[in-house]
């Protein structure tokens, strides 16, 4: 069976694009596939977080991978930093990363941009996120498009590594769904929605009430043109809008457009909201009884020891290959 691995940050309230970029997928792979999904914390502290928040962050992204489907029987749930392979790991890639290499990252780039402080951490970030990855002999990696760059280092690192020292690594490929890998702000369309967007109209949060989710998508931003039809170039809001409805009702691009036919962008947006409404509402069901109980604790501890079982073995194996 081939092994899964894939992390979010425990940042601040998921999307629907974190959503439909990661967390649907792992859900119907985790059937097939051996799967390790991670709570990657030492990700997030890269910018700065305030403590008990996090905290709050990091419990609250274990009960939404549960109310989502991530079944603790079939796969492998834990905490980054419960398991102390990673940052060992994460300094061997260091070791190997080359400066040019890590200043061409299109997400250092965004997120350093104008910030008088930026952690070096931060710079390091795709190191880590390289060991986390080859710490579990990945085969695939199920992210959303925006990671596709760290990905690509991330089998760099692994070969340069197996070529220098000794074959250790398994160099993984990278999954990317084939509809919504880019789900965009609904504010400005042409950028990706993200959990830490300071503005709280441009995303859909996995928590929002439906109400929320109407008036948000009410609100979002699309065209005078009154056409529903996919044009990402000319029609990029409507566009979005179109993938987030066919993730969701699991109908195609082409259905929808000739649903819509005729009609107005009015009952264009209640059907987008309907749709996301009928998928979030029993996973937020499930997760305000999840949040609550004891369980969610017994099942991270599991995971970190399950973890740490395959993680450490890489590492006894890596550090004998370096020398160390
Ligand atoms: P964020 O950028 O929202 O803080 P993370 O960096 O924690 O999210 O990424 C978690 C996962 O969600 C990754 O697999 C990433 O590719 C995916 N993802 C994040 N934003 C989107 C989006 N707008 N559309 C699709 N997938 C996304
Ligand atoms: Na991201």
């Amino acid at each position: 069976m081939s092994t899964i691995f894939s992390g979010i940050q425990p940042s601040g309230t998921l999307t629907i694009g974190n959503y439909v970029g990661a967390i649907r997928q792992f859900v119907e792979l985790q059937n097939s596939h051996n799967c390790f999904f991670c709570i990657v914390d030492e990700h997030a502290v890269t910018v700065p977080q305030e403590r008990l928040k996090l905290r709050d962050n990091i419990r609250s992204l274990a009960a939404i991978y549960l109310a989502s489907g991530i079944d603790p029987n079939k796969s492998t749930l834990f905490i980054q930093s419960e398991v102390p392979a990673h940052t060992q790991l994460g300094w061997m890639m260091q070791s190997i990363s080359y400066m040019g290499e890590l200043e061409r990252m299109t997400q250092f780039k965004d997120k350093s941009e104008g910030k008088e402080a930026v952690s070096s951490a931060l710079f390091t970030y795709p190191s880590l996120m390289a060991a986390d990855i080859l710490l579990y002999n990945t085969d695939l990696v199920p992210v959303g498009d925006d990671q596709k760059q760290h990905l690509e280092l991330t089998r760099d690192l692994a070969q340069r590594f197996n070529n220098r020292f000794l074959d250790v690594f398994t160099v993984p490929e990278i999954s990317i769904p084939k509809v919504g890998a880019r789900i965009m702000s609904l504010q400005e369309p042409t950028k990706k929605m993200s959990k830490s967007d300071e503005n709280a109209k441009a995303s859909i949060f996995m928590l929002d009430d439906p109400k929320k989710i109407e008036k948000k998508i009410k609100s979002a931003v699309t065209d005078s043109e009154g056409i529903v039809k996919y044009d990402k170039e000319n029609k990029p809001g409507v566009s979005n809008l179109l993938d987030i409805h066919a993730v969701f009702s699991g109908e195609t691009i082409e259905e929808l457009e000739r649903k819509y036919e005729g009609k107005g962008y009015g009952d264009f947006k209640q059907g987008v909201a309907d749709a996301i409404i009928n998928v979030l509402k029993p996973i937020q069901d499930r997760y305000y009884e999840i949040l609550d109980s004891a369980l969610l604790d017994q099942i991270l501890d599991q995971g970190a020891e399950k973890a740490s079982l395959v993680a450490n073995k890489t590492i006894q194996k890596a550090k004998k290959a370096m020398g160390l």
